[in-house]
């Protein structure tokens, strides 16, 4: 398989790097600069990239690279940090710009560079940078400018090395994507092959070598990342995986049933459904205090989970959906900045496997959607949307009752059903009913009520750090709150709230 390497130098966009070359069928890996030079020799990549990073080339504390990297005849891309290291490396002259560039700029394309094929002469691209490359090292010719920049973009026909200050990666620069397709295909020579077909196949294969005859188990938690590892182990092994579900019965409505129905009758496999809500329940009984609430969930879920598993006659491998963002943190550019991550689960020590599996360790979130989609996963779990691991039990302030639960099931539903309806979904990132606990007045018929109110929570956001609340028309807004008010027993108000975050979180609790 051809392979890209993104050697990280510590900028905020080296995962978007990565998926921007993999969208171009080509796939692509991020190392830290740590990495030795015979492990990349060994790697036989068609290309690399160095990727941007906050520091200066010219101090000394900053991560370099040995000069060699660029005669092992592999061509070489530097965005940002890593165009002024190509200059650097070479024996140009690096130096802080007399004016920094930041933001949309508009830039002068050498046309007849490789790197600019079928780009227009002038273009707007992303520019974040504070030094410049004031004198090109020797066989380099500079292929673009802009108004403060005399070295936008510089090349070296002869060692296929070329270099860009601006960001091609990010889509405000208008023809970044064509750029990294022409330095993938045009320099590197790739042929494309990175498509999900292939991944499938040949993971499948992998698997089937990896685990023979053994058996697999896998928790599975309803998450698109779970029934993806769970599709592509069925493909491989059928029976030979026990996937176990626990349904602690704060899930949203009927989504339990949901996910027992698609596994049981998609794919081969043994299901085990484990449903403690009563336990779940009694555990929080009386529990206010969120925190609390997150560890009681988080400590039965544990002992429900490995208790199942216990009871399995061999054990095997232990599958985990873990994806690559988990296992890379970018950014640091450091080799042991592996995360922690929530979808890394902990096993007890008094339970052993034979090894365990991650099949989706290579993927990110939207490739493992389009394999989720080619397995015949249906749309509600390939495009689900986020969903705490603590499930409603973040969503109902103050105690949690089996009443409580019944009524924002009811209410949730509602929402989703009216956003499906009318397709307004796919603009959101997440959206969810909240039931704050608050009892307001309200009037039905002759009578005064005093029931339940209800907020709805929706946002738009990239990535959940920051996040703003959707604007969701009038319309839609009044038919949900007409329909959860009259469908939904003991609700007499509803609420949207227009917090973005930050100041607010995503979730209420
Ligand atoms: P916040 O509320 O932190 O949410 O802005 C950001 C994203 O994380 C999800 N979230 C959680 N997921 N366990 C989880 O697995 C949790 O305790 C938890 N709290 C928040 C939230 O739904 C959103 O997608």
């Amino acid at each position: 398989m051809e392979k890209i390497l993104v050697l990280d130098f510590g900028g905020q966009y080296n995962q978007l790097i990565a998926r921007r070359v993999r969208d171009h069928h080509v796939y692509a890996e991020i190392l830290p600069y740590t990495v030795s030079l015979e492990d990349i020799k060994a790697n036989e990549y068609k290309g690399i990239i160095f990727t941007g990073g906050p520091n200066s080339v010219y101090d000394m504390n900053s991560p370099h690279y040995a000069k060699e990297i660029l005669d092992l005849g592999v061509p070489v891309l530097g965005i940002c940090y890593g165009c002024q290291l190509v200059a650097w490396m070479g024996g140009g002259e690096v130096k802080t710009a007399p004016v920094s560039e930041y933001g949309k700029i508009e830039f002068n394309a050498d046309k007849r560079s490789k790197l600019f094929k079928g780009i227009d002469e002038k273009s707007i691209v992303w520019m974040s940078h504070t030094d410049y490359i004031s004198c090109v090292p020797n066989g380099f010719e500079i292929i673009g400018t802009t108004n403060d920049c005399p070295c936008a973009a510089m090349e070296n026909t002869n060692k296929n090395i070329y270099a860009v200050q601006f960001h091609p990666e990010v889509t405000h620069s208008r023809f970044g994507s064509q750029m990294l397709y022409n330095f993938l295909y045009e320099v590197c020579g790739c042929t494309g092959d990175w498509v999900m077909d292939n991944f499938i196949e040949n993971t499948v294969s992998l698997l089937r070598e990896q685990i023979g005859d053994k058996k697999v188990i896998l928790g599975l938690s309803g998450g698109v990342d779970s029934s993806v590892a769970a599709g592509l182990l069925s493909k491989a092994v059928g029976k030979q995986l026990t996937c176990v579900f626990v349904d602690q019965g704060l899930m949203r409505k009927d989504e339990g049933d949901m996910v027992e129905k698609t596994f049981t009758s998609l794919f081969d496999m043994n299901f085990v459904r484990v449903n403690c809500g009563d336990l779940f329940l009694s555990g929080l009984k009386g529990v206010t205090d969120p925190e609390e609430k997150r560890k009681i969930i988080g400590e039965e879920f544990f002992n429900v989970f490995w208790n199942e598993i216990r009871k399995q006659e061999e054990l095997g491998f232990f599958a985990q959906g873990t994806i690559y963002p988990d296992c890379v943190e970018s950014g640091k550019g450091d080799a042991d900045v592996i995360k922690t991550h929530h979808n890394r689960v902990k096993t007890p020590d008094d339970v052993e496997f034979l090894g365990i599996i991650e099949p989706l360790c290579d993927l990110f979130k939207d490739e493992v959607r389009q394999v989720g989609e080619k397995l015949g996963i249906p749309k509600e779990l390939v495009w689900r949307q986020p969903f705490p691991g603590p499930g409603l039990g973040v969503r109902i302030i103050g105690e949690i009752t089996a009443e409580k639960i019944k009524i924002l099931q009811e209410a949730d539903w509602v929402l989703r059903d009216e956003m499906e309806k009318n397709g307004y979904e796919k603009n959101l990132a997440q959206f969810f009913c909240v039931l704050p606990c608050v009892k307001t007045v309200g009037v039905m018929g002759d009578h005064r009520t005093y029931d339940h109110l209800i907020a709805i929570r929706a946002v738009t956001t990239d990535d959940f750090m920051t996040a703003d609340w959707a604007r969701i028309p009038f319309d839609i807004l009044a038919k949900v709150s007409n329909r959860i008010t009259n469908e939904v027993e003991k609700v007499n108000r509803v609420v949207y709230d227009i917090t973005s975050k930050p100041p607010g979180t995503v979730e209420w609790l």
